[in-house]
C-alpha cells in the first residue's frame, strides 16, 4: 500500500539539532480538501532557514508547530485535486513540508511549472529557484553595486555565496569570497571566477582581517553576509568608507545555544556604513522577470549553478546536518521520490 512518510518535528532543538528532535511516520495519503489538492513531491529545498522555523523565537515566519512536518519548499506532480487550475499531472512548486505528500489548500503558495525547460525538476529548487534569486536580488537591488567596486563575501562557495560572486564579476566588481576549506576555495576561483578566496577554518578574527586587508587593501565596498560571527567580525574590519552590508544569513549562530552576535559593530558608525536586513520573499513578485535573465546567463555560460543532490526521506537529518558541517557541495536538496 503506498503511504505518506512525514519527517516530523517533534522536539525543539536546543543548540545542534539531534535525531531525536525529528521521528519519521507513515500515515495513509491525504485526499483533497474542497477547492484544494494533493501533491506528491519528488524533490525538497534544505535550507539553514528551516534551522531557524524550529525554535519558538519571533521571526518572519511562524514556527514550526511540534508535531507537524518540518516545513520545506518542494517541487513535485499533482496527485490528486478538487481544483481545474491543477489538474493530476501537473508539476508545481510551493511551500509544503518534508513528507511523501502535502496538502494544498486553497489560497496557499503553489505555482504551476514548466519541467520541459530544465534538466530536472530539481532546478526550480535552485537556478531557478529562491535561493539563486536569493543572491540576485540581494546584490543588485539591495548593495546596488557600481562596475569597479570590491565585494567580500562570506559563505561564498554555498548555494547564495556562489550566485553572489558569479553575479559580482557579471557586474565588474571585483570579488573575494571566504569558505571553509582549500577544496572550497579552489572552487571559488576555478569554477565561480571569484578574484581571491580565503579559507576561514582555524583562524581568528585577527588573522582572518589580515588576510582578507592582503586581497582587498582598498577595503569593501559590499559585504554579502551569510555567516555573522567571527567571519563577520573579520569583515567588519576591513569596510571601505560608506559600504554597504547585505545581512542575508548569519548561519554560524543558528546552531549556537545563545546568540553570539557581532563585536566590531562600531566600525559600521566609523567607515559611516549601512547595514541592510534583507529577506528575498520581498522579491516575490519579480521572480519570473529575474528568473529569465538568470536563465540567459546560464545559457551564456556565464553563470553557473551546483546542486547536491541527496535521496530519500528516511535520510532527511543526516542531509539537513550537511548544511552545518559545510559537507554541501552547491544547493542541497533532496531526492524524495
Ligand atoms: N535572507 C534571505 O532571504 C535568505 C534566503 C536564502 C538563504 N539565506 C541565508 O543564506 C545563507 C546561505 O544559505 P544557502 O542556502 O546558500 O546554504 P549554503 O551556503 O549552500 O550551505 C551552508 C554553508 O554554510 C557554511 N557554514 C555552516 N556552518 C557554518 C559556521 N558555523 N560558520 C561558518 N560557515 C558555516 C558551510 O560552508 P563552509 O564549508 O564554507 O563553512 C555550509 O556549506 C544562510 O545564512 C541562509 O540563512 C537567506
Amino acid at each position: 500500500m503506498p503511504e505518506n512518510r512525514r519527517f516530523l518535528l517533534v522536539r525543539r532543538p536546543h543548540g545542534t539539532p539531534v535525531p531525536e528532535d525529528f521521528s519519521l511516520v507513515s500515515e495513509a495519503i491525504p485526499t483533497p480538501p474542497p477547492g484544494g489538492f494533493v501533491v506528491r513531491n519528488h524533490y525538497a529545498s534544505l535550507d539553514p532557514a528551516q534551522r531557524g522555523w524550529m525554535d519558538d523565537a519571533p521571526s518572519y515566519m511562524p514556527p514550526i508547530p511540534l508535531g507537524d512536518p518540518v516545513r520545506a519548499t518542494t517541487v513535485g506532480v499533482v496527485h490528486s485535486s478538487d481544483n481545474p487550475d491543477f489538474p493530476p499531472g501537473q508539476w508545481v512548486l510551493g511551500m509544503n513540508a518534508l513528507e511523501d505528500y502535502s496538502v494544498s489548500a486553497p489560497g496557499g503558495f503553489t505555482m504551476p511549472v514548466d519541467i520541459s525547460i530544465v534538466d530536472s525538476p530539481s532546478k526550480y529548487l535552485s537556478a531557478m529557484g529562491a535561493v539563486g534569486l536569493t543572491g540576485y536580488f540581494g546584490l543588485l537591488e539591495v548593495a546596488k553595486p557600481q562596475a569597479g567596486e570590491t565585494l567580500l563575501i562570506s559563505g561564498a562557495a554555498g548555494a547564495v555565496g556562489s550566485v553572489v560572486g558569479q553575479i559580482g564579476k557579471i557586474a565588474g566588481l571585483k570579488v573575494v569570497g571566504i569558505a571553509g576549506g582549500g577544496e572550497k576555495c579552489r572552487r571559488l576561483i576555478e569554477d565561480y571566477s571569484f578574484d581571491a578566496a580565503i579559507d576561514y577554518k582555524g583562524k581568528s578574527v585577527e588573522h582572518l582581517a589580515a588576510e582578507i586587508h592582503a586581497a582587498l587593501p582598498e577595503g569593501a565596498n559590499i559585504i554579502f553576509e551569510n555567516v555573522g560571527g567571527d567571519v563577520m567580525d573579520a569583515e567588519l574590519l576591513n569596510l571601505a568608507k560608506k559600504a554597504r552590508v547585505v545581512l542575508c544569513g548569519l548561519i554560524s549562530e543558528y546552531n549556537a545555544p545563545e546568540r553570539i552576535g557581532v563585536r566590531n559593530l562600531w566600525q559600521v558608525l566609523a567607515q559611516e556604513a549601512t547595514l541592510y536586513g534583507y529577506l528575498v520573499m520581498d522579491y516575490a513578485p519579480r521572480f519570473a522577470e529575474a528568473g529569465a535573465i538568470m536563465a540567459e546567463w546560464m545559457a551564456e555560460g556565464r553563470l553557473r549553478i551546483d546542486e547536491d543532490v541527496q535521496t530519500g526521506l528516511e535520510n532527511t537529518y543526516d542531509v539537513f546536518m550537511r548544511l552545518f558541517s559545510g559537507a554541501n557541495t552547491g544547493k542541497l536538496v533532496l531526492q524524495i521520490a
